[in-house]
């Protein structure tokens, strides 16, 4: 208790000696001191090390002020919804609906994509890889009618009059003055604060480190995933879902529909213009698969049971459905193996790193 109340003055002390940061007359920053920290990520010997961007380096202050953009409602048009209204951290930062829901209640098109390891990532965002980068991914959520159904010039006004925002973008961009926050810096800080979202201390990736061991039927279940065991049958997961980040990040028709057909959403086709790419969709990562549910870009699958089960039965042949969707002939106890096998890519760590929680929370 001593100790407590010798560092809660110390602390008091502390702050009363820090020079108040406070906004100049019209905006002017330029008396806060700008000091960016260069922030290092803990990353995995696993991972090929993440390329960094020389036009948007991580600093702490880039970082801090992303998530706190990330999870501020000041973002949408009622500042009822954020990022992290879609996109929860209990869920490996997915959304628990079939589709999401954004300002109004309005209902989004497609289910939201969990994000993790998107720093690993360098292109083709989205279920049909419609952005480039994270930075330009970041300014579309707020534009989307669906989503935060604002317009950036209403952002960006709200920014600059904050009391405490433009200190904010000073620390993390060294801007002059509050009228220089606009909707890229945004989008910077926004991506920084992801390409922290790594995640990779699941129990398989104890299990690779040598820390920990796969049950029986864990075992079992990975030998299915990779096509490992001559006796078992071969699951054909790992085409696609693959490496450490447990996807190839490319674009398959996985055999949900019969793609000859017409479609409700096309998918990459929309993008590339090629009607070859009708109906494939991004491979995503199968980490925290466990948490993710709904499944697939329309969240039409509730459970993994019916994920293995669509598999299993070859999908929906059609022109351009990947070679390695066909009947897989598991029985029971193969899927239930393979189920157990997904489990341990659950990351409990990640859910709860207080990094990448919300700011705002006491
Ligand atoms: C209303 C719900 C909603 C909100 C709000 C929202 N998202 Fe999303 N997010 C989605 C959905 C749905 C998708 C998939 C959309 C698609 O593929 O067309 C998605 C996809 C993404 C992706 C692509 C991931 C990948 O692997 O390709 C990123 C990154 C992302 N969101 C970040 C954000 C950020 C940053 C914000 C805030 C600026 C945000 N989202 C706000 C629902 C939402
Ligand atoms: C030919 C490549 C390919 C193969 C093989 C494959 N997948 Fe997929 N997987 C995908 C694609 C592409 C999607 C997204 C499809 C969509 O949403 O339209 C997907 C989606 C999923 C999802 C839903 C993920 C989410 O976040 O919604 C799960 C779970 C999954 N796959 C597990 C598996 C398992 C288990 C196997 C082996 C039995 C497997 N996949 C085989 C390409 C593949």
């Amino acid at each position: 208790m001593r100790i407590f109340v010798g560092i809660l003055i110390v602390s008091i002390f502390w702050f009363a000696c820090q020079p108040q940061a406070s906004v100049g007359p019209n905006g002017d920053l330029s008396a806060i001191p700008y000091k960016p920290i260069p922030l290092e990520l803990n990353e995995p010997g696993r991972f090929v090390k993440m390329q960094v961007f020389e036009d948007n380096p991580l600093t702490e202050a880039g970082v801090d002020l992303g998530r706190m953009l990330f999870y501020d409602p000041i973002l949408s048009r009622d500042s009822t919804r954020s990022c992290s209204s879609c996109h929860l951290q209990a869920f490996g930062f997915s959304d628990t609906t079939q589709v999401s829901f954004g300002i109004e209640n309005r209902m989004g098109k497609r289910n939201a994509i969990a994000l993790t390891n998107l720093g690993y990532h360098y292109t083709q965002f989205f279920w049909d890889g419609r952005v480039a980068s994270l930075e330009e991914q970041a300014l579309i959520p707020v534009e989307d009618s669906l989503e935060l159904g604002t317009t950036w010039e209403e952002v960006e006004r709200k920014l600059r009059e904050h009391p405490t925002y433009p200190i904010a973008f000073r620390a993390a961009f060294g801007i002059e003055n509050a009228k220089d926050i606009d909707r890229y810096w945004v989008a910077k800080a926004i991506a920084q604060f992801e390409r922290t979202f790594i995640s990779a201390n699941s129990k398989f990736d104890q299990v690779l480190d040598g820390k920990a061991t796969l049950t029986a039927a864990e075992e079992r279940g990975r030998l299915i995933f990779f096509d490992e065991s001559e006796i078992l049958p071969t699951g054909e997961c790992a085409h696609c879902h693959v490496g450490p980040l447990l996807t190839t990040l490319t674009f398959f028709n996985n055999g949900l529909d019969n793609t000859d057909q017409a479609l409700r959403d096309v998918g990459l086709s929309l993008i590339s213009g090629n009607e070859f790419d009708r109906g494939k969709f991004k491979t995503p990562s199968l980490r925290n698969i466990a948490l993710t549910a709904p499944y697939m870009h329309d969240g039409r699958f509730s459970t993994l049971d019916e994920v293995i089960e669509q598999y299993n039965k070859g999908g929906h042949y059609s022109k351009n459905e990947s070679p390695n969707i066909r009947p897989l002939g598991l029985n029971e106890s193969d899927k239930a193996d393979l189920i157990a096998f997904l489990h341990t890519l659950t990351d409990t760590s990640y859910l709860e790193r207080q990094d990448l929680s919300n700011p705002f929370l006491p």
